[in-house]
């Protein structure tokens, strides 16, 4: 049904309550901009986003969408308008979505597009606990008369629980025309894209309603508002991960990302934060307070407790990432370890090499990045420090303690420390000493 519709995505709002230089679209909702999460719930429709004069951030957010700018902000209604000559070649149905309503599902914009062929115009309303700040919709009749914003409100009309959603969708060819009668006597002084209802039924045109759950259609205008709709998409996300087979002993506590990726069996422990890019394969457990962004984790492998994974690493399968591990542009390839305090950055560790406990790659001069390459069933012992650029051959020894920073052929073993003394009877000289 959102195939072959148009849709005009409203993100040119100042998002003043926000107080944020960032534009209030583009805030994040479990890392997907708002926006964004708009769009992907018209999947196949022909998207036009109307963005404000300085944007390009949105603009560059929305790409490929077509974009448009409203050249004054100056209300829903003139931001809607500004979409007329992107569609002008368009008679189909248009919807019309709020940009700040990134709870918004696909199957509640078929309702609402169905209510639409009733009459040719509809718009999705909900029941709204707490009001304040919506548009209530005055119904007759089973259509909505008129919709009124708060600040228009009578007293009679502020007590109705019916709200504005923020999504419309009408025929086309009648849209523009109803919009180009918009006025801006109200309260706010700007043209509101909901006075098109009264408009339309001038033209004999009754406006037809969905209704949707208040927490899909919460619309986002505070930092209190993002929190809010993050709960409620969190729980969506959580639920969806336990559905596909994935344990989770404390739900509540761990953060997903809407591209997160699982397979069956994964276990994740409590307090655990995943980002956006992450994929983690079958049998895998994400053990507790762990933090991991842009990874892709292999099958039956274990990371953390207290684990961070960083952008672009990769960890294969039967991997043990463990506690106190930082992991940054790096790859650990099929059975190798790293189980404790141990910072891995621009590496590439082969397959089942143990990495020993307080293991540094120093991968930064202070002014560059160089790699590491460890090869195959290498033993690097605790403690050492591996200065990049570096490589070490397969099944090497690399003896606790050392700083490499030369590279290691392959079955050699490597040592760098000072040497080491012992004096007979000196621990017993020094006591005394001490004790006089
Ligand atoms: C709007 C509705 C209200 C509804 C509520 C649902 C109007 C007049 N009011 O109020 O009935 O209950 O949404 O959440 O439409 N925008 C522009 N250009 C502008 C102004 C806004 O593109 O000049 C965009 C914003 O970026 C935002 C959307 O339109 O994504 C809605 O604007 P907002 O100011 O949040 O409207 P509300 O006051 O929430
Ligand atoms: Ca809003």
């Amino acid at each position: 049904m959102i195939q072959n519709t148009a849709v005009i995505i409203l993100a040119a709002g100042k998002g003043t309550r926000m107080k944020s230089s960032v534009p209030k679209v583009l805030h994040k909702i479990a890392g997907k901009a708002m926006v964004n999460h708009v769009i992907d719930a018209c999947p196949g429709a022909e998207i036009t986003v109307v963005v404000g004069p300085n944007m390009p951030e949105v603009e560059a957010a929305v790409t490929p969408h077509k974009t448009v700018i409203q050249k004054n902000q100056n209300g829903t209604g003139d931001a809607a308008k500004s979409a007329k000559d992107a569609l002008a070649d368009f008679d189909g149905f248009v919807f019309i979505i709020n940009g700040d309503l990134p709870l918004i599902q696909t199957e509640t914009l078929e309702n609402l597009c169905h209510a639409a062929q009733e009459t040719g115009l509809a718009i999705l309303g909900f029941e709204a606990d707490d009001p304040h700040g919506y548009g209530r919709l005055v119904t007759s009749g089973g259509h909505v008369a008129e919709i009124i914003e708060e600040k228009d409100c009578s007293d009679d009309q502020r007590a109705i629980t019916l709200c504005n959603a923020g999504a419309y969708c009408a025929q086309g060819d009648q849209l523009f025309q109803w919009l180009d009668q918009l006025s801006s006597d109200n309260a706010q002084g700007e043209y509101y894209l909901t006075d098109m209802v009264a408009i339309a039924a001038k033209d004999n045109v009754q406006c037809a309603y969905a209704v949707a759950d208040e927490l899909e259609v919460m619309g986002v205008n505070s930092r209190s508002q993002l929190a809010d709709a993050e709960y409620v998409m969190q729980a969506r996300l959580r639920a969806q991960a336990m559905g596909h087979g994935v344990t989770m002993i404390d739900p509540e506590s761990v953060y997903l990302s809407t591209d997160t990726i699982f397979g069956q069996d994964v276990t994740i422990e409590p307090n655990v934060f995943i980002g956006t890019g992450v994929s983690v394969r079958s049998g895998t457990t994400i053990h507790a307070f762990s933090h991991i962004e842009g990874t892709v984790i292999g099958e039956n492998a274990s990371v953390g407790p207290f684990a961070r994974l960083r952008p672009n690493s990769k960890i294969g399968n039967d991997v043990t990432v463990g506690n106190f591990i930082e992991v940054n542009r790096s790859e650990f390839k099929d059975g190798s370890k790293s189980k404790h305090m141990s910072y891995i950055g621009d590496a590439v560790i082969g397959e089942k090499t143990n990495i020993g406990a307080g293991t540094v790659f120093a991968n930064y001069d202070g002014f560059n990045k160089q790699d590491t390459h460890v090869g195959k069933g290498v033993f690097v012992g605790s403690n050492s420090t591996i200065v990049a650029p570096v490589t070490v051959g397969d099944d090497a020894i690399i003896g606790a303690g050392s700083t490499i920073t030369k590279d290691v052929e392959a079955d050699a073993m490597a040592i760098s420390r000072g040497e080491e003394k012992s004096i007979a009877g000196k621990a017993t000289d020094y006591r005394k000493k001490k004790s006089a």
